[in-house]
């Protein structure tokens, strides 16, 4: 049964929609309950389209996208396309950076040999924002406040995602979108993500080691924040190398493991707010 979505704000996800779902694939065809608009992106495999709820007219995002890598989560005896496994672990606890996945379908038409397997995410539609990549185009100079905005941001949402025992694996600047107007940060695109378990182990396309997840986590975030620090003067050199000396994380360590992102964002200079 649907749940009533009228005292939903907008959609810029600024207030958290009830989830009204299980983790399972959702029954029917996505056509059947929603209306497909405009294309608002398209990727390497995925397409993401502006779409309609039949039923209560409220805005999401769906990707169209195929998958060819599964994953587990726990309390769900089966197993997920990865993206789906990936997003379902971001939802709790709920995030602001990370977007929440309300429910998926099989696209039928398209998964008839079940090797290249079509799925179509519902998810939270951010309108009026646009990629890192394009901010940075429009903005040569940054304001150093705007730039520490996003920069802890991007930080935090890669640390809840280790939280969440997920290592993103892809954060570039096509993959987080800034959400005007107050530069909100969102980290999009699971579809490469890996179950993050501890121990000492190879890395597989689904599976990292925690030590591994949080060197390739702040080794990505080190090239975003020196990629915003190319449009902003006024980063500290002191900063991006304090980020830049937590490359490498002993394999052994396991205690504290999520410490070194915990570090950078307790940095002095990224503490600095507006009083
Ligand atoms: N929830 C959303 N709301 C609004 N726009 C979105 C949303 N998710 C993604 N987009 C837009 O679509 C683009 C592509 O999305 P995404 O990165 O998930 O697809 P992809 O790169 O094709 O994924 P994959 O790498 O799995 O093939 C993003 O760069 C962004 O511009
Ligand atoms: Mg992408």
């Amino acid at each position: 049964m649907e749940q009533s979505m009228s005292n939903v704000p907008g959609p810029s996800g600024q207030r958290r929609q009830p989830s009204t779902l299980g983790i399972g694939p959702s029954p029917g065809s996505v056509q059947e309950k929603y209306d497909l608009k405009e294309l608002v992106g398209k990727g390497h495999h995925g397409e993401i389209y502006r779409a309609i709820r039949k039923a209560d007219g409220q805005q999401f995002a769906i990707k169209s996208t195929t998958t060819e890598l599964d994953n587990k989560v726990p309390r769900y005896p089966g197993l997920l396309p990865n993206e789906v496994a990936m997003m379902t672990l971001a939802r709790r606890p709920p995030s602001m950076q990370l977007p929440r996945l309300y429910e998926w379908f099989w696209d039928e038409e398209e998964t008839s040999d079940g090797e290249n397997k079509k799925i179509m995410l519902v998810m939270e539609y951010f309108d009026s924002c646009q990629t890192l990549e394009e901010f940075l185009k429009r903005n040569e100079d940054l304001d150093v406040w705007d730039a520490r905005t996003v920069i802890r941001q991007i930080v935090k949402a890669g640390q809840e995602c280790l939280q969440r025992n997920i290592c993103h694996y892809d954060m570039h600047d096509s993959n987080i979108l800034v959400v005007e107007p107050f530069l909100s940060i969102r980290l999009v695109d699971f579809g490469r993500g890996k179950l993050m378990i501890p121990g000492k182990h190879p890395r597989t396309d689904t599976k990292i080691s925690s030590s591994e997840a949080v060197n390739v986590t702040v080794s990505q975030l080190f090239i975003l924040i020196k990629e915003i620090a190319g449009h902003c003067s006024s980063i500290p050199a002191e900063f991006l190398a304090f980020v830049d000396n937590f490359y490498t994380l002993d394999e052994k360590e396991e205690d504290g493991i999520l410490l070194p992102v915990e570090e950078i964002l307790n940095h002095p200079w990224l503490k600095i707010k507006y009083q």
